[in-house]
């Protein structure tokens, strides 16, 4: 692929490092040998639960926490490792800093494009929901008097990244509630009510695309529509980190204008990976935050000692830093096994699952259900309560059943599973028995 200059990953080059970068010619291996093909049948469901290495003593319902690698993924990582064991120096140099499609964060970027719906060049490789959040929130040029609207659904790494940035610059905050717990939602409530909250000062508004207090998934698509037909200019931040891999839509066609998500959980990427999309516009207006080491221009002007003389970009934004580039790189990996899957099969899988299982709780008049049974409305997360005990008490109650299920880290704190591609239909029953039959 022909790079542009901007679109170069550049830094570390040491005085003519980049000709010796390009001239570098290891033995690919199996991570770099564009072969990317699945070792399995991408149609069975089987197949696919047999690339992960979890215990099988249990039934895994809080994989949506954190991921535990799947094979691909695994041996993608290994393979870099190797690399970088043996010689971190040229393998950084050639596959993070050279123009080419050696570059192996150009060949993630791509691939993460083609899964949102969105242009390599607009994709900020992060290292976690949380990290993408606080680059936006303080990347925004914020004034003393604006606002920021959020929801009081969101997670705390929002709640903190729109905090910290609007102290330093004297704008205010404020937090609207689309729904009070266990009330029905709909579509049209939902857009009704964030448009309502926007006030004369409200420069941004962060939504969060599935609340992992609560399993709703948020029409994206018609609350920024709504919004963006009454204030062009309002940016919309999301948090999407649980409804990229676990949901039909292309993340990057939802209208917001800043899309954040970790990318070590539904996605199956390595732990301690994320992206950052927004469209050029929206990237135009940040300001850069932790200097890059992935941006040319930022790199020659300061060489030079000038300002910089092209737009803002993702490049710039994408957090420079030596960190663990084997993990970063094998991303493509997990990419690739949600494109061969497909998105909408993906996205059908989680919900027949999370349907089953609601429909099997609906039924006991002591579970409250907090996420919606309209598939439309929720994603891979079903929030609980039973009466009598604390989601504490169910969540231990479950684990004395083997089922691993969390706590929302919330308040008010709710009992979670979440049914995703490493479970089955049975397991996904034995789920549902073990919390019918809980007693206070
Ligand atoms: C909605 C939401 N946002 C952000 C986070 C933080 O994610 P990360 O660990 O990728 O920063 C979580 C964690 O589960 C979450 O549920």
């Amino acid at each position: 692929m022909a790079l542009s200059a901007s679109r170069r990953r550049f830094l570390g080059l040491s005085a003519g490092a980049g000709a010796t970068g390009l001239l570098w010619s290891g033995g690919f291996t199996s991570a770099f040998s564009g072969d990317r093909s699945m070792p399995i049948d991408v149609t069975d469901w089987n197949a696919i639960r047999g690339l992960f290495e979890l215990d099988p003593a249990l039934d895994h319902f809080a994989s949506f926490f954190l991921v535990s690698h799947p094979r691909p993924v695994r041996d993608a990582i290994e393979s870099w490792r190797a690399r970088l064991d043996r010689n971190p120096y040229e393998t950084v140099e050639h596959h993070q800093f050279s123009e080419g499609a050696e570059n192996a964060a150009m060949q993630v970027a791509e691939r993460v494009a083609k899964y949102i719906g969105a242009k390599p060049e607009e994709i900020a490789l992060t290292a976690s929901t949380t990290q993408s959040l606080a680059l936006v929130y303080h990347g925004l040029p914020l004034r003393a008097g604006d606002e920021v609207l959020c929801t009081t659904h969101d997670h705390y790494s929002h709640h903190e990244s729109i905090r910290y940035a609007c102290e330093r610059v004297g704008a205010t905050s404020r937090q609207v509630q689309l729904y009070a717990p266990a009330e029905p939602v709909d579509v049209d409530r939902l857009v009704e009510r964030i448009v309502a909250a926007v006030g004369p000062k409200t420069r941004v508004v962060g939504l969060t695309w599935v609340h992992s207090s609560s399993g709703v998934r948020l029409p994206i698509p018609q609350m920024a529509a709504a919004l963006k037909a009454r204030h062009p200019e309002l940016l919309i931040v999301v948090d999407g980190v649980h409804g990229i891999g676990s949901t039909p839509d292309a993340a990057a066609r939802l209208g917001a204008d800043y899309f954040c998500a970790g990318c070590h959980k539904w996605m199956f990427a390595p732990r301690g990976t994320g992206i950052l999309w927004a469209h050029a516009d929206a990237w135009a207006k940040l300001r850069p935050v932790i200097p890059s080491f992935s941006d040319i221009e930022t790199y020659e002007a300061w060489l030079e000692q000038r300002t910089v003389a092209t737009p803002m970009n993702a490049l710039r934004m994408e957090p420079g830093g030596f960190h663990a580039f084997e993990h970063q790189w094998a991303m493509g990996a997990a990419f690739d096994l949600h494109l061969a899957i497909g998105r909408e099969r993906i996205g059908e899988r989680i919900a027949a699952l999370n349907t089953r299982l609601k429909e099997r709780l609906a039924d006991d008049r002591r579970i409250t259900l907090h996420t919606p049974r309209d598939p439309a409305l929720s994603a891979g997360v079903v929030a609980f309560e039973v009466a009598g005990m604390s989601p504490e008490a169910v969540v231990a109650g479950l684990m004395a059943r083997r089922i691993v299920a969390s706590t929302s880290p919330y308040s008010p704190t709710y009992a979670r599973l979440a049914p995703s591609l490493v479970n089955d239909e049975a397991s996904t029953d034995r789920a549902a028995a073990a919390v019918l039959g809980l007693h206070a």
